[in-house]
């Protein structure tokens, strides 16, 4: 049986790889990475695959930057071609990026079976292109492995059948816990002078936050202000970069003394970031879960999340640009809220998805 695992951005490396390791062993199984290369840096995509022990893709598209349509049909006709010639039995795809739809699309037209890992989530702002994106890819998907109960019944509600449904669990704590020695041992934050327990780490990326002056300007204000009460590290994704410097918005960010700008990290050094922080403030999704897990509490800068469930019983707080200071501040005075880590979050998530497969495809 020929498996194809799909990624394409960074979010989606960490969800591969602990499928990528369960699956690649086994004997009733061939497994393929197919790397469409919506994300291309170095530190944007090599580095997790080195820190996630993954081997370099067995095909590559080189898709790259580009609008939603251009990276979407581009995926579509490129990919296309790969299954006219490898017609695998199974196609895994993950998250809510622009590859995993296309990806969906185009399999599914070919008959061939294509399998949701983290479907069901919503959020349900249609602005968001990744909702877009989850919504076409559980409509067409097969099988829809979900990671909490909320996904399950969203799923319902919108009448997918009861029998594609699979509750497996958070895969990304999967990766966490296999790699929880090395980020812990890697002291990362001690190379950049932080004490454990007294800094933040920042995270921005969505175009609501990024690329807009006003937001954005606006943002930047209040994260200097934030930072000359506890120390703040920002290691700055691309999109963001990009605008950043275009507002001249950078130069005053780098001048500041407790706000550290960097460029993306890897997988272990940012972990070990977080691992070692007082809080993190971030718009998005897989860190809301991250934080939820290790009960660090996290300032989403979002007016929604497709993953309620950590704010229902997790670390993470729904926040804006009217309210993010005030719900810190009072965090750094009263103390971190209670918490709970949601079931199945477990690091075996990948073994279930494995056993999965066999049991019914083998
Ligand atoms: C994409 C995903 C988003 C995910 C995010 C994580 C979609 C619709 N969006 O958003 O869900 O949360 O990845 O990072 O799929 N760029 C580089 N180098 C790279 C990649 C991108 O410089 O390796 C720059 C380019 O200028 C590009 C811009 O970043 O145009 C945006 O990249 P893109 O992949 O389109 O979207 P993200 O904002 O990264």
């Amino acid at each position: 049986m020929l498996i194809h695992i799909i990624a394409a951005a960074r979010p989606n490396f960490m969800k591969i790889a602990p499928l990528y390791h369960a699956l690649k062993n086994e004997r009733w199984c061939r497994v393929k990475i197919v790397h469409t290369g919506q994300h291309y840096d170095s530190n944007m995509s090599d580095s997790f695959f080195q820190d996630l022990m993954l081997p370099d893709p067995d095909i590559h598209l080189g898709i790259g930057s580009g609008s939603h349509a251009f990276q979407t049909g581009k995926t579509m006709m490129a990919y296309e071609d790969i299954l006219f010639k490898e017609a695998p039995d199974l196609v895994i795809v993950v998250g809510d990026v622009n590859a995993t739809m296309a990806v969906t699309i185009a399999a599914t037209k070919l008959g061939i079976k294509v399998a949701h890992l983290e479907a069901g989530l919503r959020s349900f702002d249609r602005t968001m292109p990744e909702e877009i994106n989850r919504l076409v890819t559980d409509s067409l998907a097969d099988i829809l492995w979900t990671p909490s109960e909320d996904a399950d019944e969203n799923l319902i509600n919108e009448g997918v059948g009861k029998e594609k449904i699979v509750r497996v669990g958070n895969i990304m704590i999967d990766s966490l816990e296999l790699l929880r020695e090395t980020i812990e041992n890697s002291a990362y934050h001690m190379e950049l002078n932080l004490t454990k327990r007294q800094f933040g780490v920042v995270t921005l990326h969505r175009p609501a936050n990024v690329d807009q002056f006003e937001t954005l300007e606006k943002l930047c204000n209040i994260l200097i202000r934030i930072s000359k009460k506890i120390k703040l590290v920002f290691p700055i994704h691309p999109r963001t970069k990009k605008f950043l410097s275009q507002y001249d918005l950078l130069d005053k960010l780098k001048t500041e003394d407790g706000l550290i700008t960097i460029d993306p990290l890897s997988y272990i050094q940012f972990m070990n970031l977080v691992f070692n922080s007082k809080l993190v403030i971030t718009d998005s999704g897989g860190i809301q879960e991250e934080t939820t897990y290790l009960e660090i509490p996290c300032f989403t800068l979002r007016p929604n999340t497709e993953r309620p469930v950590t704010v229902d019983i997790g670390t993470n707080q729904l926040c804006g640009i009217h309210n993010v200071e005030d719900r810190i501040f009072k965090m750094l005075s009263n103390g971190k809220q209670q918490s709970r880590i949601p079931e199945l979050w477990d690091g075996k998530v990948a073994n279930r998805i494995s056993e999965y497969i066999k049991s019914n495809f083998a």
